[in-house]
């Protein structure tokens, strides 16, 4: 146990998945420094934060892949204990018009890290990868000794990469210690609605989109192919709750912290079930008496058939397992949609 909170930076704290970690971050206890250059989020995301924990962070708007910046930064806040890397760009669809910002953002951002944790004294990274590493797996449910197959696009190639440059930089120096947490897909908000997944322009992920379209901001959802080998036809993931996710970094950050682990550990972080588009869809409607109007069209290209965890390393080494059910989930992305809605 500690003294004092543990000082835990987490770069792009101000976003989706960053900002629901930096929540469950303070709630553990945590001292939390962010740093965000605010590119795919809004800095109104802090009020939400302080509104649910009472506290602010400490926050500077900072490029991860500035390197002076990050060094001002890590000197000005010594004794930092723990990172966790979020900082990255996430559209699929994006990076394969712009590898190059792919490449920068998340590569170059996580090369910077690296090379100055050791000169600030930082030993511990916890990093934000994604089951897109497995492409479509051969065996399902999907354990970490799955095969990493090549990459659809340069964003799933960033998230490979980024994990081997940080399996040989421990290797070279074993004062650096890491969790590679992979994720499925996470969904949902915050239950109070104060943070949520903030829509950037029209969404490319589903439940965004479903959301919106129960809101009547769209005609219909498309969902894009019906005729893959599962079930129904629609393809199937393992849809997380982002709170859920948040957690698990924190039994990370403590775990990296209470233990001598030598080579980087690998974990799947997701809820063993599967659900396929048109569940998702009805569910939604279901849970939250509203109408989800959609069409079929054809296949969205790159799109995995079908991938859901096998998340029993995490319950077994971390303690941890997903809680909440996807009712709940689902409305959680609801009410979220709703507060946007007011808010504009
Ligand atoms: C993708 C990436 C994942 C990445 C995530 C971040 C792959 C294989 N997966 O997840 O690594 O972390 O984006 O954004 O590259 N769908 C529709 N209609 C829509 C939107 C989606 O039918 O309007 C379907 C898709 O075809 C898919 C499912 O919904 O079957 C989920 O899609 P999405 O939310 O975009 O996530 P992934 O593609 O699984």
């Amino acid at each position: 146990m500690f003294t004092s909170s543990p000082k835990v930076l987490v770069t792009g704290g101000t976003g989706y998945i960053g900002s629901h970690t930096v929540v469950a971050l303070m709630e553990a206890g945590f001292d939390v420094y962010v740093v965000d250059n605010l590119s795919n989020s809004n800095i109104e995301v802090l009020n939400g934060i302080e509104q649910i924990t009472g506290k602010r962070p400490v926050f500077e708007n900072i490029d991860c892949t500035d390197y002076v910046a990050m060094d001002k930064f890590l000197t000005k806040h010594e004794g930092i204990k723990a990172v966790i890397h979020f900082a990255a760009s996430k559209a699929v669809g994006e990076s394969v018009e712009l590898p190059l910002k792919y490449y920068r953002n998340n590569v170059v951002s996580l090369v910077t890290l690296l090379e100055l944790m050791p000169i600030h004294k930082v030993e511990n990274l916890v990093f934000s990868s994604s089951c897109t590493v497995y492409g479509q797996p051969d065996v399902l449910p999907v354990d970490e000794k799955a095969p990493i197959k090549k990459a659809l696009s340069p964003y799933g190639n960033t998230k490979q990469i980024c994990e081997e440059v940080i399996v040989d930089t421990v290797h070279a120096n074993p004062a650096i210690k890491s969790i590679l947490l992979r994720y499925f897909n996470p969904i949902g908000a915050h239950s109070s609605a104060a943070i949520g997944e903030l829509p950037n322009g029209v969404p490319n992920n589903l439940v965004p989109f479903v959301a919106q379209t129960a809101a009547g901001l769209h005609k219909k959802i498309k969902v894009f192919g019906n005729d893959y080998n599962t079930p129904d036809g629609t393809c199937i993931r393992d849809y997380i709750n982002v709170m859920d996710l948040a957690y698990a970094h924190v039994t990370a950050v403590e775990r990296l912290l209470n233990k001598d682990i030598q080579e980087p550990e690998v974990y799947n972080l997701g809820t063993g079930k599967g659900l396929s588009v048109m569940e998702l869809i009805k569910t939604f409607e279901v849970v939250n008496g509203v109408k989800v109007p959609y069409e079929i069209v054809g296949r969205r290209e790159g799109d995995i058939e079908q991938v859901w965890a096998n998340p029993s390393l995490a319950q077994k080494v971390l303690k941890w397992k997903a809680k909440a059910t996807i009712e709940e989930t689902l409305e959680s992305a609801w009410k979220w949609q709703q507060r946007c809605m007011e808010r504009k």
